[in-house]
C-alpha cells in the first residue's frame, strides 16, 4: 500500500449494488472486475479466473471463498491466494476504498 500515490482510483460501482455475501462484476477502465461484500467489508479481484475463461462473477461465494462456475477451484478473494486444483495461478486482487458510499478500486 505504500505506492498508492502512483495509483489510479477508479469509481467501480455503489456499495449497494453489492449484495451481501455475493459477487458482482464489473468493469472498470477497460477491466473486468469482480466485486464481493463479506461482513460489510468489500473486496475486488480480477473478474477472469486464472485457470481458464470464467468469470468469477458467475461462481459461488461461500466465506472468503469464490468458487470458480467452470472446474469448481477456489480463491481467497482477501489475497487472491489460490487455494485448491486444477488453480495453479493466484487471482490478482485490488486495493479498494469507500467514499460516499461508492467503491473505488485502485488499479
Ligand atoms: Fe476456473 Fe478452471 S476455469 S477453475
Amino acid at each position: 500500500m505504500t505506492e498508492q500515490s502512483s495509483q489510479q482510483w477508479c469509481d467501480a460501482a455503489s456499495v449497494e449494488a453489492i449484495p451481501e455475501d455475493d459477487v458482482i462484476g464489473v468493469e472498470v477502465d477497460g477491466k473486468d472486475l469482480a466485486l464481493y461484500r463479506v461482513d460489510g467489508q468489500v473486496y475486488a479481484t480480477d473478474n477472469i479466473c486464472t485457470h481458464g475463461h470464467a468469470r468469477l462473477c458467475d461462481g459461488f461465494l461461500e466465506g472468503h471463498e469464490i468458487e470458480c462456475p467452470l472446474h469448481q477451484g477456489k480463491f481467497d478473494i482477501r489475497d487472491g491466494r489460490a487455494m485448491c486444483a486444477p488453480l495453479t495461478v493466484d487471482v490478482r486482487t485490488y486495493p479498494i476504498r469507500i467514499e460516499g458510499g461508492r467503491v473505488f478500486v485502485a488499479l
